[in-house]
């Protein structure tokens, strides 16, 4: 007899055409080039600002993806319409057996959550309490010590070494004491730098029993750093690690809410009590489980964030600004000076960058966007810099 879930998921294939044989299959059997002519090169536009933005802003603030979602991602979210009335149970069965496939781990090592962003809640709520210890990269992503101070935990940030990476020998100092959660953000988010797997590796060995480490690994797939590598190996040997991951950057669905964390099955039944009960959505469940699949896409925004990284190196070398070189799709670049009116004065241009970081006084933080986009903002970086 089929079991509960073996049902729901039939019942989806059948409502949304995912499964073998059905509609999405003939689109993801044509090219990638085909598809996107099919959709009129839509692919290729930066996706259309949003309404409330009446400048038409150029957006290079916030590390998503200017090309939107694959064309497979997009015809799954059509063929998805119609299920919109249905809670997302049958999705969420799917999409935890599809991630949990692609990482040759079981189901009960994952779970989806709206936005990678949730699997730091989570890990908070989870892990920290008060007499309890965060410890973090300073810079850093910075939803990990708000969720902390939530928890009521003490939150260290430890400064990153002098190339801007994680000073894992002083943050393995640092989680010696009131042993909680330590956050490896990798690569991070704002510096663009990353450490090497075997220095994790090497970091989690020296950690208190009582600690969780939580590595974010939001920026995976732009990292070409060849001792950079995922923290997953240690999740299947056991190691008390939580690898954090998203469908906003690479796969191109920030406005959708999608991420992930795979873990111990122990690590995740902590974790889950304190996750929204489905916190998922069926057009994300949908475009998520067409764009594991779409690795021609994966590698050609890898190819086009390399290019546009390359470009953008370039041309900063060209005018003698410094910059923190970068394995992800946003760079720092060294303006000379305060970032407050810089940043400001690329607004009055329509371009928005980053807002100002800690320990970033004179470096604005841009995010990579499509060469069209990238030769305004160059273009307005030599009014605006040669001022500063
Ligand atoms: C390092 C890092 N982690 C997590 C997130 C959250 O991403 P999301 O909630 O969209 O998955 C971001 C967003 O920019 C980020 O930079």
């Amino acid at each position: 007899m089929a079991t509960s879930a073996q049902l729901s998921r039939r019942s989806f294939t059948q409502l949304v055409g995912l499964g073998a044989g059905a509609a999405l299959l003939p689109v993801q059997a044509r090219g990638l080039e085909e598809r996107m002519a099919l959709r009129a090169g839509a692919w290729l536009e930066p996706a259309k600002l949003l309404p409330k933005d009446p400048q038409n802003l150029i957006l290079l603030n916030s590390n998503e993806n200017p090309y939107g979602p694959s064309p497979a991602a997009r015809e799954a979210m059509i063929e998805a319409h119609s299920v919109a009335c249905r809670y997302p149970d049958y999705h969420a069965d799917l999409i935890h057996e599809k991630v949990a496939a692609y990482h040759g781990v079981t189901p009960d090592m994952v779970e989806v959550t709206c936005g990678s962003t949730e699997v730091l809640k989570v890990c908070a709520m989870a892990f920290l309490a008060p007499g309890k210890r965060l410890v973090v990269a300073d810079p850093t992503f910075e939803a990990m010590a708000r969720y902390a101070q939530l928890a009521g935990a003490e939150v260290v940030k430890v400064p990153c070494d002098a190339a801007w990476r994680h000073d894992l020998e002083a943050m393995a100092k640092a989680a010696q004491e009131r042993p909680g959660l330590v956050y490896l953000c990798n690569p991070n988010n704002p510096t663009g730098t990353l450490v090497s797997r075997a220095a994790i590796e090497k970091f989690l060995a020296r950690m208190p029993a009582e600690s969780v480490a939580l590595v974010d690994e939001a920026y995976f797939h732009f990292a070409d750093d060849p001792g950079y590598g995922t923290l997953l190996g240690s999740v299947k040997a056991g190691a008390k690690v939580v690898v954090a991951r998203t469908f906003s950057k690479i796969y191109g669905m920030a406005g959708l809410r999608l991420g992930y964390a795979v873990a111990r099955r122990d690590l995740i039944e902590r974790m889950r009590p304190h996750q929204v009960s489905e916190s998922w959505n069926v057009m994300a469940c949908a475009a998520a489980l067409a764009s594991l699949e779409d690795k021609e896409f994966v590698e050609r925004n890898r190819r086009l964030n390399r290019d546009a990284r390359a470009a953008l190196a370039a041309a900063m070398r060209r005018r003698g600004r410094g910059f923190i070189s970068s394995e992800t799709n946003f760079v720092c670049v060294h303006v000379g000076g305060p970032v407050r009116p810089v940043i400001n004065a690329f607004r009055e241009r329509g371009i928005s960058v980053g807002r100002p970081f800690a320990r970033l006084d004179e470096h604005i933080r841009v995010s990579l966007g499509t060469p069209e986009e990238m030769e305004k903002f160059v273009a307005a970086f030599d009014g605006i810099v040669a001022r500063a």
